[in-house]
C-alpha cells in the first residue's frame, strides 16, 4: 500500500493504461472475477473470428448488449480525473485504454488510444471498407451486411487478431519522445489485471524508458511485481486522491 501522490511536476510526461476496472464503478462488468462479463459466454464464442463465423447472431447479441450497457453508463470520478489531468498536461499525457466502452471520451479525454477497438464502430468482416460509427443494436436475423455482401462486425480486436499498428505505434512513439526529452516519465496502470498482452507489457516498456511506475487496482494484478508503487482500492476514490484532484 502506497499512499503518496503520483509525482507530476513541470515537464513530467504521463502514460496511463486503463482496463475494465476503471469502468466498474460506472456499473460495467469486468472480464475476470465474480460477475465477470464472460459468464455464460465462453470467450472463444463471442470474441474470436472463429466464434463469429460459427454463430454471428450470438456475437451480435452479445455486443448489442454491451453497447446498451455502455450507453446507459456514465463516466465516474476516475475517468473524470484523467480528463482533468489531460487538461493540464496536454501532449505530455497519453491515455491507452483496453476498454471499448467510450467512457474516457465521454469524460472529456481527447488523447486516447483504444488498443482493443471500440463498441461504437462497425466494420466489414471481409472487405477493406473503413470502419464507420455505429450505435445500432442488431439482434438479428437479418444481421447487418456490408455493401460487398459480407456480414458486418463490431470493430473490436478479438482473440487471435492483431492490434492496429497505428495504435501501438502511438504508444511507442510517446515513450521514445519522453525519453528523448529527458523529462521525468510516469506510468500509471488503472483497473487492469495484467493478463492480456501487449498491454500487460507496457509497464516493462515504460520502465525501460526510465518511468516511475504506479498501479491502482482492486486486486493484485498478475504483473504487480513489475510496479514501483501499488495502491489497492477502487479507482474512483483512489485515483483523484493520488493525482491531487480530490478537492
Ligand atoms: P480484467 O477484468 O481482466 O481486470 C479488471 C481488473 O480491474 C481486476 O484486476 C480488478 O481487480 C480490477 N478492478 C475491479 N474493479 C475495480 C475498481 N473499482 N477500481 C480499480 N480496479 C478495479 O480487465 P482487463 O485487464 O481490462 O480484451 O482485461 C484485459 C482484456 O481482457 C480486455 O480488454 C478484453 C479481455 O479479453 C479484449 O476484448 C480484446
Amino acid at each position: 500500500m502506497d499512499e503518496a501522490r503520483i509525482p507530476i511536476g513541470e515537464g513530467t510526461r504521463v502514460l496511463v493504461l486503463t482496463g475494465a476496472g476503471i469502468s466498474a464503478e460506472s456499473g460495467l462488468a469486468t472480464f475476470r472475477g465474480g460477475g465477470g462479463l464472460w459468464e455464460g459466454y465462453p470467450v472463444e464464442q463471442v470474441a474470436s473470428p472463429e466464434g463469429f463465423a460459427a454463430d454471428p447472431e450470438l456475437v451480435w447479441r452479445f455486443y448489442s448488449m454491451r453497447r446498451r450497457a455502455a450507453a446507459e453508463a456514465e463516466p465516474n470520478a476516475a475517468h473524470r480525473a484523467l480528463a482533468t489531468l489531460e487538461e493540464g498536461l496536454g501532449d505530455r499525457l497519453l491515455l491507452v485504454t483496453q476498454n471499448v466502452d467510450g467512457l474516457h471520451a465521454r469524460a472529456g479525454s481527447r488523447r486516447v488510444v483504444e488498443v482493443h477497438g471500440t463498441l461504437w464502430r462497425t466494420r466489414c468482416s471481409r472487405c477493406l471498407r473503413p470502419p464507420f460509427d455505429d450505435a445500432t443494436e442488431p439482434l438479428g436475423p437479418p444481421l447487418p451486411r456490408c455493401t460487398c455482401g459480407a456480414l458486418l462486425r463490431p470493430d473490436i480486436v478479438w482473440f487471435g487478431e492483431m492490434l492496429d499498428p497505428a495504435a501501438t505505434g502511438r504508444v511507442e512513439g510517446f515513450l521514445r519522445a519522453a525519453r528523448r526529452s529527458g523529462a521525468p516519465l510516469v506510468f500509471v496502470a488503472v483497473g487492469t489485471s495484467g493478463n492480456v498482452y501487449p498491454a500487460a507489457g507496457y509497464v516493462h516498456a515504460a520502465r525501460a524508458h526510465g518511468a516511475e511506475t504506479w498501479l491502482v487496482n482492486l486486486d493484485p494484478a498478475l504483473n504487480a511485481t513489475s510496479f514501483d508503487h501499488i495502491v489497492t482500492g477502487p479507482a474512483g476514490e483512489v485515483l483523484p486522491r493520488l493525482l491531487g484532484l480530490d478537492g
